[in-house]
């Protein structure tokens, strides 16, 4: 198995894309931590489906919007395993509203789960990875952070917030054996996309030249790709994985 011995944090991962992730890393041998905020539940489930797959797994829940909550949990994480070697940022939320109706609590609310749940997860994780002189960090940006997408200049913002996070980060400890990578999704089938109405989604379609949304498992397979031995030599990547949309 590709992630034998490996120690995997996927945030957001009760459900979506998140989910979709933490099954792929398990699948191939990562022990996968499940961080989770909501809904202990959903994050119990996502574990069960996991443990009777045959892997090995464990939810946390913590706030990744709480930078001390970050540490806490990172610093258990690595108490308990011994190690981290994997970091997913997937946790993520939407607040759309135009620009001019968009209040400043929507607007603070996208950037501090979306961006600054990102950077409170790599400044703990990356202390030890750089101990252990490895670590590959993975972080989900999206379309809308490449190209803009009119009724979300919060998450637009955020998203291509991510993407300068990737690739400072990539640039600070590629010396040391971390590879810091994003992904960039277009629409994806999940709870996130359920709630636009058929008309949004249809004339959402008509703009991927794929003529379909994607799948969480398309950009799992993309994340333990970003994982495995395998990408050990790209960093500071923007890896598109949206039907063609932002070509
Ligand atoms: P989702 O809404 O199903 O899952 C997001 C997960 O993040 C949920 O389980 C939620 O509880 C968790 N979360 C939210 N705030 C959190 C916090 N403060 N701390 C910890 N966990 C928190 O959405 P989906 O579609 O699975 O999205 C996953 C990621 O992919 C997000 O970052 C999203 O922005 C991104 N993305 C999704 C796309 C789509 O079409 N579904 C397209 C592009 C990017």
């Amino acid at each position: 198995m590709k992630l034998e011995n490996k120690v995997a944090l996927v945030t957001g991962a009760a459900r979506g894309i998140g989910k979709a992730i933490a099954k792929a890393l398990a699948a191939e041998g990562a022990v996968v931590i499940v961080n989770y905020n909501g809904s202990a539940q959903r994050a119990a489930e996502t574990v069960k489906e996991i443990e009777e797959a045959g892997g090995k797994t464990l939810a946390i829940r913590c706030n990744v919007a709480d930078f001390t909550a970050c540490k806490d949990m990172i610093d258990g994480i690595i108490k308990e395993q011994g190690r981290l070697d994997i970091l997913v940022n997937n946790a993520g939320i939407t607040r759309d509203g135009l620009l001019m109706k968009m209040s400043e609590e929507d607007f603070d609310s996208v950037m501090d789960t979306n961006l600054k749940g990102a950077f409170n997860c790599i400044r703990h994780a990356a202390r030890q990875m750089i101990k252990q002189k490895s670590g590959r960090i993975i972080s989900i940006s999206s379309v809308s952070g490449v190209l803009g997408n009119a009724g979300q200049v919060n998450y637009s913002a955020s998203k291509a917030g991510i993407i300068g996070l990737t690739k400072a980060t990539a640039r600070e400890v590629a010396s040391r054996g971390i590879t810091v990578n994003a992904i960039a999704p277009g629409f994806i089938t999940t709870d996130m996309t359920e709630v636009l109405s058929e008309a949004v989604k249809t004339s959402v379609t008509e703009t991927i030249p794929m003529k379909k949304f994607g799948k969480p498992e398309d950009i799992a397979q993309t994340a333990l790709f970003l994982a495995s031995e395998e990408a050990a030599y790209i960093t500071g990547q923007v890896i598109c994985v949206d039907g063609g949309m932002a070509m």
